[in-house]
């Protein structure tokens, strides 16, 4: 072989080398860049977020793992409100961000569920509505109470049992406003904003739509002496509060719950729950809101 044609041979050789390693290059490129658009996206970022998500979770004290209606949606919320609340229990802030009161009231407010059963919940993120009517209302005896008073007849005979009971104890329980249509509380509470402007009225009645008067289910009680707003001071309430339970009223919004139900202490209204949740409630002293989170949205 002349020396012209051997050097021949070794270019051709070293072009075909390069030649292969760029094919080899172009494949491994396009594996590459296949293998990672089609790989789940286990990114950098996301390892962040996760570890972020984590710390928040360890500043709740680990305590969600025990309530199941803990709410990893919520989280943000449940550490912007215990920077606001130092000194609740984690337990606290779980309830309280789940019943709503992280938010000013009548705000997000939700259509009311369960209508005609008697664990609906109706308070100020949960309304009725203008044509809501509870079905089978039934006027109450009137040995237990004024003119017209009218409950859910499951309602109003349980009422009827408890204030014959209270009175063969020498106790006198007298229904004095109960089922409330969606008009007559609009002006009920439209006095009461003229007497104590807004803030004030929002303290203890409930703007139309938002009462639970409404369910026919609520019922307020004195005895037949007092003026209402004195009944804790009577022995009826004492009896109340001893018995109404038996009969499946529980004391709505009690002194200490004024945060979660949204009203001042109201040692007169009571509302019919049925005799299994209201000695639930008794039990493990709750209000309605609190049994609704643990028992009832959980549930769902
Ligand atoms: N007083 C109660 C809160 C109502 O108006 O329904
Ligand atoms: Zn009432």
């Amino acid at each position: 072989m002349t020396v012209v044609k051997k050097k021949k041979l070794k270019l051709k050789k070293k072009n075909f080398l390069i030649f292969l390693s760029c094919i080899l290059l172009i494949l491994f490129s396009i594996t590459y860049g296949v293998l990672t658009l089609t790989s789940p996206k286990t990114t950098k970022k996301e390892k962040v977020v996760k570890t972020a998500k984590e710390i928040k979770l360890g500043k709740l004290e680990n305590i969600q793992k025990k309530l199941d209606y803990f709410n990893e949606d919520y989280i943000d919320r449940y550490l912007a409100y215990q920077k606001k609340n130092k000194g609740l229990s984690t337990k606290q802030i779980i309830m309280d961000v789940n019943i709503g009161i992280d938010r000013d009231y009548y705000t997000n407010t939700k259509k009311a569920i369960n209508l005609n059963k008697t664990n609906i919940l109706v308070n100020k993120y949960y309304y009725l509505e203008e044509d809501y009517i509870p079905e089978n209302l039934e006027e109450i005896d009137k040995k237990y109470a004024r003119n017209g008073m009218m409950l859910v007849k499951e309602a109003k005979e349980a009422f009827e049992d408890l204030a014959q009971a209270a009175k063969e104890e020498g106790n006198t329980i007298i229904a004095m406003s109960t089922y409330r249509s969606y008009n007559y509380q609009r002006a009920l509470y439209n006095r009461y904003k003229e007497e104590d402007g807004v803030e004030g009225a929002d303290t203890y009645s409930a703007r139309a739509g938002f009462s639970e008067h409404q369910t026919g289910l609520a019922v307020d009680v004195y005895n037949g002496k007092e003026d209402y707003t004195n009944f804790e001071k009577t022995e009826e309430f004492t009896w109340m509060q001893e018995h109404a339970q038996n009969y499946g009223f529980i004391l709505r919004f009690p002194e200490d719950k004024t945060k979660q139900t949204g009203y001042e202490y109201e040692s007169w209204h009571y509302r019919y729950v049925g005799k299994k949740i209201a000695t639930y409630i008794k039990k493990h002293h709750m209000c309605l809101e609190e049994y609704y989170v643990e028992q009832i949205e959980n549930k769902k």
